[in-house]
């Protein structure tokens, strides 16, 4: 087992990383303070694994409230179910709520423990690469609405990440490579070498090596660890880690939300994002081939669907929560390595990305 620690004061959180982690009771013990449990999760991964986890919080009378998986259950409308269900069941303002599974139940488990009587505690359990690498650390939680993704949500920080890896070897390969995305997200914006460790690895991690991502979980982690802590509520650096994550939420809007997982279009977002910098004059063009022949070694897409209009992108990437006073803010790359935010892009430039990126010549 690897573990490292987020440094947030007084809300600092250790972040365990290894195989058959969810078993082990003495990892969630010293983080609930109360005498119950709800267990949180979609129907796929408590059928896997809640048996399980409810197994290791026997102490705790655990229960276990499951939805329907997928990016369209994180609505307001199971958020009611499910709080519903906490204020029937009496639970009162020390339960610990256990989020399992991936991030549409990190998200939504964590918002709710933010949100029920004015905050609880929440430990989550990643299960899925994504999740595990991103979005159980640093204390974003949310819902969508039909206006759109994450609209409604708060900062909570869990009181510990349990990124237990064996839950990985039952990961449809799609969402693998999907959370792949966000690991070699955070060699484009932190680390060149460890871009290059992905490079050599990709055979590695891509077949499940439990070693491999291993390692690709915890300097993922390490990274994003690093820039939470200097920068919880996203004021500045922060908002690097959304390196491809304007341009992938509006290809995820334009196509209607499930037919892209989050992952996928935040790859071809980051693509899109190498094409800009190279336009702004910040990244060489074969930088930018770089990025796409790893992409597409990853199995992640390269190209825009040719029905994907440029207008349709431009529209829903000017009402992305990354504009600031009618700026759009977007992050480009100034070498494979080093992020950097940049605001006031010509809509023009924006446009000849997205054309390019369709030609597959971002
Ligand atoms: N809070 C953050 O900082 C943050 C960061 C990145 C993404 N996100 C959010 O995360 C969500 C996407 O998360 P995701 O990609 O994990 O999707 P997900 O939670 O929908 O999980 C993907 C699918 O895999 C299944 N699954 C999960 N673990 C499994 C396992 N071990 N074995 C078999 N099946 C398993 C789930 O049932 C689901 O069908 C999006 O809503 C996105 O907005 C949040």
């Amino acid at each position: 087992m690897r573990t490292l620690r987020l440094d947030l004061a007084d809300r600092s959180y250790g972040i365990h990383i290894g195989p058959g982690l969810l078993d082990q009771a003495d990892l969630y013990r010293p983080h609930i303070r109360g005498r119950r449990v709800v267990v949180i999760s979609d129907r796929q991964v408590a059928g896997l694994y809640g048996e399980r986890v409810c197994a290791a919080l026997a102490d705790y009378q655990p229960l276990l409230l499951q939805f329907e998986p997928g990016e369209a259950s994180k609505t307001l409308e199971t958020y009611a179910v499910l709080a519903d269900a906490l204020i029937e069941g009496r639970f009162d303002r020390r339960v610990t709520l256990v989020a399992l599974g991936g991030g549409v139940v990190g998200d939504m488990t964590g918002f709710l423990a933010a949100t029920y009587q004015r905050g609880v505690d929440f430990i989550q359990v990643p299960t899925t690469l994504l999740a595990q690498v991103d979005s159980s650390v640093g204390g974003k939680t949310g819902i969508n609405r039909p206006g759109g993704k994450n609209l409604l949500g708060a900062f909570h920080q869990p009181r510990c990440v349990l990124a237990d890896t064996a839950t990985l070897a039952t990961l449809p390969r799609r969402e693998l490579v999907a959370g792949l995305a966000e690991v070699i997200k955070y060699g484009l914006i932190a680390d060149a070498e460890f871009l290059a460790w992905i490079e050599r690895e990709l055979p590695a991690l891509l077949a499940g090596d439990d070693e491999a991502l291993q390692r690709a979980i915890y300097r993922s982690c390490e990274i994003k660890a690093q820039i939470v802590a200097a920068d919880e509520r996203e004021s500045g650096q922060r908002a690097l880690l959304n390196l491809g994550h304007t341009f992938g939420h509006a290809i995820e809007a334009a196509t209607g939300y499930g037919a892209w997982l989050h992952g996928e279009a935040v790859g071809l977002g980051m693509l899109m994002a190498a094409g800009l910098s190279a336009r702004l004059g910040r990244l060489p063009a074969n930088d930018v081939a770089r990025v796409a022949a790893l992409l597409e070694r990853a199995g992640l897409p390269t190209r825009l669907p040719a029905d994907i209009a440029t207008d349709t992108l431009l529209g829903f990437m000017a009402g992305d929560k990354k504009v600031l006073d009618g700026q759009l803010r977007l992050v480009a790359l100034d070498a494979i390595g080093r992020g950097v935010i940049v605001s006031g892009v010509p809509l023009q430039v924006l446009a000849e990305v997205i054309d390019a990126t369709r030609a597959g010549a971002a």
